[in-house]
């Protein structure tokens, strides 16, 4: 099974990511977690390009192509060969993320993307992807409490840009089943109760 969570950056999703790992290990299952950008050598590297403050003139395509260079060779590399041999696969990002901030929040031409992101995954599209919802003020608040000279270079960017990036979410979870969207308000727990019952019903109707 491969499932991925997506959210605003500061949204809890990293918690919930370690929360639903330790939970599906207690059920004897064997599990990977992988983060984007990132998650082996070569997208590692990429990783580090993509989030180098240095890298300011960046042009908002070749940001698009590195974090989708950066997703085919870990599908190649690792998710593919893992679901393979029946391992439960947990990615903190994945496609979406590039169809909510380079798609609604950067502006780039939304078939573009899509078309883009259907050659960089192939056949490894998630079973379920949660969606941890957050208001932009509470994402704000957590935000500072983070300290403004933390932040990467996509976290530095306009606030506007926030509010699209979670529109675009907003609206793939009313166009995709798989696409399952939580109040990141609720308590970790609750977060994570709700999470689980999803994986299981999955896991039951999937047998
Ligand atoms: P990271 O430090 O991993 O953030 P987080 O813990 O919130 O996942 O940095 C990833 C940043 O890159 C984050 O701001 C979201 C952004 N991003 C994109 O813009 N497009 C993408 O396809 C991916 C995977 C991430």
């Amino acid at each position: 099974m491969f499932i991925t969570f997506e959210g605003l950056d500061f949204c809890g999703k990293s918690t919930q990511v370690k929360m639903l790992k330790e939970k599906l290990e207690e059920m004897g299952k064997k599990v990977t977690l992988i983060r984007e950008p990132g998650g082996t050598q070569i997208s590692e590297k990429v990783r580090d390009i993509l989030l180098d403050k240095k890298n300011s003139e960046m042009h908002i395509e070749a940001e698009l192509l590195l974090f989708s260079a950066s997703r085919a060779q870990l599908v190649r590399e690792k998710i593919m060969p893992l679901l393979k041999e029946g391992h439960f696969v947990i990615s903190d990002r994945f496609h979406d993320s590039s169809i909510a901030y380079q798609g609604y929040g950067r502006g780039i031409n939304l078939d573009s993307v899509n078309t883009i992101q259907h050659f960089a995954i192939g056949s490894a599209v998630p079973n379920l992807t949660f969606f941890i919802d957050l208001p932009f003020d509470e994402i704000d608040k957590r935000r500072e409490k983070f300290g403004a000279t933390n932040l990467d270079r996509i976290e530095l960017s306009k606030i506007d840009f926030y509010h699209r990036v979670r529109e675009g979410y907003l609206e793939m979870s009313r166009m995709e089943n798989r696409f399952i969207s939580i109040d990141g308000t609720l308590s970790i727990d609750e977060i994570h109760g709700k999470i689980i019952d999803f994986v299981q019903n999955w896991i039951v109707n999937n047998k």
